[in-house]
Order: C-alpha cells, then structure tokens, then sequence
C-alpha cells in the first residue's frame, strides 16, 4: 500500500497543479482580454488615468459594467439592447452624480405654481405617428459633455423646432448662452431647469445662434451681446398638464416638447438601440427633447426622446421611450412635467 500510496501521491500532485493551472489560465485569458477591451475603450474616448490605482479602479468598474450589458444582452427578454459607451468607466453612482441636481427644487414644485394654459388642450385630430426630424425641425445631435446642462440642451431643442415651424428656418441655438446667463434655481454646469432658460428668453426676447455663442462645456460668464435678441426669439412657455401621456402627444404633434425623466438607471446609462421599457422610476433627474412618437413593428408604441449624450449613446443619439405605459407618469416620468416654449 506504500508505494502504491506514494505513486497515487504524485499523479493527485499532477491532477491538482494541471487543474489548477488550467483553471489559472482560462481565468487570465479573459482578463488579458478585458484588459485589452479597456485599453482600447480609454483610447477611443480619449480617457487617462492619474496614476495606476485609479486605473486599476476604473478597470473594475468597466469589467462589472460589461458583464452587466453582456448577461443583459444575452437574456434576450427585453425589446432592446445595451452596449459600452462613454459611460462605461463609471459606476452607477457616479453616472447619476452627472445627472442634474434633482433635490434642488422639486418639480412638484413647478407644477403647483404654474397656471399656463394649454393650447392644444382640444385638439382631436392628431397624426399616428410623428417624427420631426423627417420635417427638418430638428439641429444634428449634440454632446453637452461633463457640464450638466441637459437642461439648457433640452431647452435649446424645442426652441430650435418652434423657430423651424415658425420661420421655416433651422437654425443651430446657443446653449452656452443659458450655461452662462440664466440664474436662480439654475447654475450653468451645476444643474438647471428648462422653465428657468424659457422665463430668461422671454425676458430677453430671443436666444443667440451657437454659431455666435459656441458651446464650451463649462460655466462662464454670461457674454451680453450687442446683437442680440437673439435669432430665435419666444414669448413664454406652457406646460403640459401633468401625469397625461394623451396630452403630450397633443403637445409633439404640434412642437418638439421638453419632458423630464429619471434616467439614472444602469439600463439608461448604458441603452443602445430598441424600445427602451426600464427599469427606471419617476425621481425625475435629465432633460430631453422628445421629438416625435410612432409604433415599432410589433406595434409597441414608444416616444422618440433626442438626448445630449453624443450621437454614441443610443440609437445614434436618440431613445426609442415605451409609450402608453399603466402608469399615468409615462415611462421614467416623462409624462410629469413636460413643457413647450410658445412665440
Ligand atoms: C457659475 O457662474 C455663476 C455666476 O458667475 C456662479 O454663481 C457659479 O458659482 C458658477 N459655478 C461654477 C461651478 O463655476
Ligand atoms: C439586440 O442585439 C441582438 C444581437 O446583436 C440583435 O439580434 C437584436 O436585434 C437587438 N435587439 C434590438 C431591440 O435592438
């Protein structure tokens, strides 16, 4: 039994340190693999770490992120998709910090002071599907990069539409103007508010082109311009009765609109084509513009929602939104506070 013993010794020796080593190779494959998968991800988008702790950091991050999409995807259960985009460095709090500062003022807030009428409360006859890209009333994709601005974004969209409908001119707006200028609730880069960009234009009269105003991604100090009233020119803004997908789609027949959403979610952060169905609640948190609705083809109606995160992200820019949801909020709260600038 003792040479038989020490014989079974090695061979078991043998078995383990192969099994192990095996184990230890299909483990690292994979991670040379991410490591490589990151490193051409940083180059893309042009991202440098400060030293190798952070990028170590960053690398974690990117890794869980990617299982994520990737068992997300793989699921198949849901009428849309995800992928690596800017965002995959960050950890879901973190993409929410980019998010505008939701608890400065609550948008019930906005809603119990407000006493606009709306006028498209009695319309009956309205298209089955809209999308105003196709009519031309809608500026190429932007990127308001790390400034939270969506609200300035969100706000500059519905203006370049009306103006389209209105002088049957596009032109690209200026939102640095509100990063810049508009105050009070809102603060540039720190967050903002649509309502707060279209009570300054009205004041003012009009909003500068981006051609006169670039866009900077930071806070700087508000440029009076001699000029300028501005090329687009509103008088107010109303708001879309709260809480009623029926009235908004009343609103964008009629003009791109500005609606708030919740899209702090980690299948917001990463969404890249489909309709987008959540998850995401109604703790309202980013401006978008939606600019249209119509029906996928399996008749799934969505919103079509422009968003300032770069052509990228989304369907090149864009997210398909599930309409007609049992909530009264619509999908994410973009039924909550929608609102439009009137000339
Ligand atoms: C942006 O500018 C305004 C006015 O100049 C200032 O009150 C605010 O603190 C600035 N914010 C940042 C982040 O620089
Ligand atoms: C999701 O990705 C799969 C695989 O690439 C593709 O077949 C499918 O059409 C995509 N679904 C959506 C909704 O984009």
């Amino acid at each position: 039994m003792g040479s038989f013993g020490q014989n079974n010794y090695v061979l078991i020796l043998l078995l383990v340190f192969t099994l192990w080593n095996s184990h230890v190779v299909s483990r690292r494959l994979p991670e040379a693999l991410l490591s490589e998968k990151h490193e051409k991800w940083m180059a893309h988008h042009g991202r440098v770490y400060k030293d190798a702790a952070e990028r170590e950091k960053r690398f974690q991050i990117f890794k869980n992120n990617l299982q994520f999409i990737e068992s997300f995807n793989a699921a198949g259960d849901k009428p849309f998709n995800l992928s690596i985009n800017r965002f995959a460095d960050l950890h879901n709090e973190e993409f929410k910090a980019l998010l505008i500062n939701g608890q400065k003022k609550e948008h019930s807030e906005w809603t119990a002071t407000e006493t606009s009428s709306f006028r498209y409360d009695s319309v009956t006859e309205i298209p089955a599907t809209v999308d105003w890209r196709k009519k031309g009333a809608v500026t190429p994709i932007k990127d308001q990069g790390t400034c939270r601005s969506c609200w300035a974004f969100s706000a500059v969209a519905t203006i370049e539409g009306l103006h389209h409908i209105t002088k049957g001119e596009l032109v690209s707006l200026s939102e640095q103007e509100l990063v810049d200028c508009v105050r009070g609730d809102s603060e540039g880069c720190i967050g903002g508010y649509v309502e707060d960009a279209f009570e300054f234009l009205a004041k003012k009269g009009g909003i500068a082109s981006e051609t006169n105003y670039p866009y900077k991604g930071v806070n700087k100090s508000c440029k009076v311009e001699k000029e300028s009233h501005g090329v687009a020119k509103i008088k107010g803004y109303e708001k879309v009765p709260a809480n009623s997908e029926k009235a908004l789609m009343k609103a964008v027949a009629h003009q791109p609109v500005s609606a708030y959403v919740e899209a702090g979610e980690y299948a917001f952060q990463f969404y890249s084509s489909g309709i987008f169905t959540g998850k995401c609640g109604t703790e309202i948190d980013h401006s978008v513009t939606v600019v249209g609705y119509g029906k996928g083809g399996d008749g799934s109606k969505y919103w079509l929602v422009k968003n300032s995160w770069g052509t990228e992200w989304g369907e090149k820019g864009y997210m398909r939104m599930k309409r007609d949801i049992r909530a009264k909020e619509g999908l994410c709260g973009i039924a909550t506070s929608a609102s439009y600038p009137t000339v």
